[in-house]
């Protein structure tokens, strides 16, 4: 939409000077440009430690910090110091969070396949709780764990049956979902009763169901039907924890609305609590996208405007699907500015995209920017913080950007930009 930037895309302490210049965490963005080149990922880190600080004060303890939203030293030591726990759901996301040392009593174990190899050094380390997701995954738990003398602590994923009101692609509590264990079918039951027995043995502890529905829900009431449906299995359970998921979703563009931390939260205890859940089960989540996706934005720099009379304005840049392969995967809408003019009206249409040798490879597909844009100017996506770096690609062989944290005026690179010899690590020709 024409119209400047609304300002409440931008990170938290992002502020904008007499000459209009962007500046987040007190440092000019044309300045990081100048300092690490472009493309490259910055984040507010007060916005990512107030967002942590939102989700411990909102769920209480447990809470945990779904990595694969966005995961590296940097980012797994911040959650842990702001008390959140950490989902890791396969081996290398564990790796990282170890790496950051994190204690592996308060990491939680996701994932629908699990490997041998995952669930021995989970079971090795001692890792806070896994998250129980088929019935080769019990089988191999079984076998497991006695030989390793660990008893973990487990809970259960549960498909309540809820179609949430996102992207496909990013639903998971429909019966149709390769995730967990269908309440509708009996599946649930099934693998409680298993559990069960597998706890009277002092195989494992069983501590409590899990359910996730989804991803960038903005409405409350799927989180609600979510969480009647949840009460109403854990209610005559009797186990201690419940965990509900993460799926809250953020605003990318103007017109977009989603609830806060605080009110997601008591929405769905509130609903529980009404589905008839005792007060004193542990209730917690683990939220991903909302704690980091607007922290930060993507810096690039225009390299060529090709106005195609009657058609269409296309602005590349020198990024693209391999660094927010979002806008492609999902149809993800963005919004884009030139941090030299950070309120200038954007009067002029045009779509962004990147350097990829494909026609997909769009980053905003319908952008508006200030009529001025020339080539070599340095152009900004905000809400970039969520599955854009963790799912970046070397795609055409492009280096994966830096990430840059600041603070109070000073920038950290806390993940370097790629060389071009990366490129060759893995190649033994
Ligand atoms: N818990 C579980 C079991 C999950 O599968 C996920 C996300 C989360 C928590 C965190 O959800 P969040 O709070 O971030 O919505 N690549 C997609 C999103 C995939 C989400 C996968 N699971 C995207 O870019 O929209």
């Amino acid at each position: 939409m024409a119209g400047p930037l609304l300002r409440r895309l931008l990170p938290d302490t992002a502020t904008v000077d007499a000459d209009g210049r962007c500046s987040i965490g007190g440092c000019d963005l044309l300045d990081l440009v100048a300092l690490f080149g472009t493309p490259l990922f910055v984040y507010d880190e007060a916005h990512l430690r107030a967002r942590c600080r939102e989700a411990v004060a909102a769920w209480g303890d447990g809470v945990a910090y779904a990595t694969k939203a966005f995961l590296c030293v940097a980012m797994a030591r911040l959650a842990a110091e702001e008390g959140m726990h950490l989902d890791v759901s396969t081996r290398g996301e564990l790796h990282v969070a170890l790496a950051a040392g994190v204690a592996p009593e308060r990491l939680v174990l996701h994932g629908n396949n699990k490997s041998d190899d995952e669930l021995q050094v989970a079971l090795t380390l001692g890792v806070g709780r896994i998250i129980v997701d088929s019935f080769d995954e019990i089988d191999r738990l079984e076998r497991l764990a006695p030989s390793l003398g660990a008893r973990p602590r487990v809970l259960i994923r549960a498909t309540p049956g809820i179609e949430a009101h996102t992207h496909e692609f990013v639903r998971t509590g429909q019966d149709d979902s390769k995730f967990g264990f269908t309440v509708s079918t009996g599946r649930a039951d099934e693998a409680l009763t298993r559990l069960r027995r597998l706890d009277a043995a002092g195989v494992v502890e069983l501590v409590g169901l899990h359910a996730h529905i989804g991803s960038n829900v903005f409405s409350i009431a799927s989180f609600e039907a979510a969480a009647e449906v949840l009460a109403r299995l854990a209610a005559p359970l009797g186990l201690p924890e419940l965990v509900v998921g993460g799926g809250l979703g953020v605003p990318y563009v103007r017109g977009e609305e989603a609830p806060t931390i605080a009110s997601w939260a008591k929405a769905t205890r509130d609903a529980l609590l009404a589905g008839g859940l005792d007060p004193a089960v542990r209730v917690t989540a683990e939220p991903g996208r909302s704690l980091v996706a607007a922290a930060a934005v993507t810096l690039y720099t225009v390299g060529t405007i090709k106005p195609l009379a009657g058609i269409r304005t296309y602005v590349a840049v020198d990024g693209g699907m391999s660094d927010n392969p979002r806008p492609v995967l999902y149809g993800s809408g963005y919004e884009a500015f030139l941090p030299r003019a950070t309120d200038a009206d954007r009067l002029q249409p045009v779509r962004i995209v990147g350097k990829h040798c494909e026609t997909g490879d769009v980053l905003v597909a319908e952008a508006w920017v200030p009529a001025d844009l020339a080539v070599g100017d340095i152009l900004a996506t905000p809400v970039t913080g969520a599955y854009g770096h963790s799912m970046a690609s070397n795609y055409n062989k492009v280096l994966r950007p830096p990430v840059i944290f600041v603070k109070d005026g000073l920038p950290r690179e806390v993940v370097r930009r790629e060389v071009l010899d990366d490129l060759l690590a893995n190649d033994i020709g």
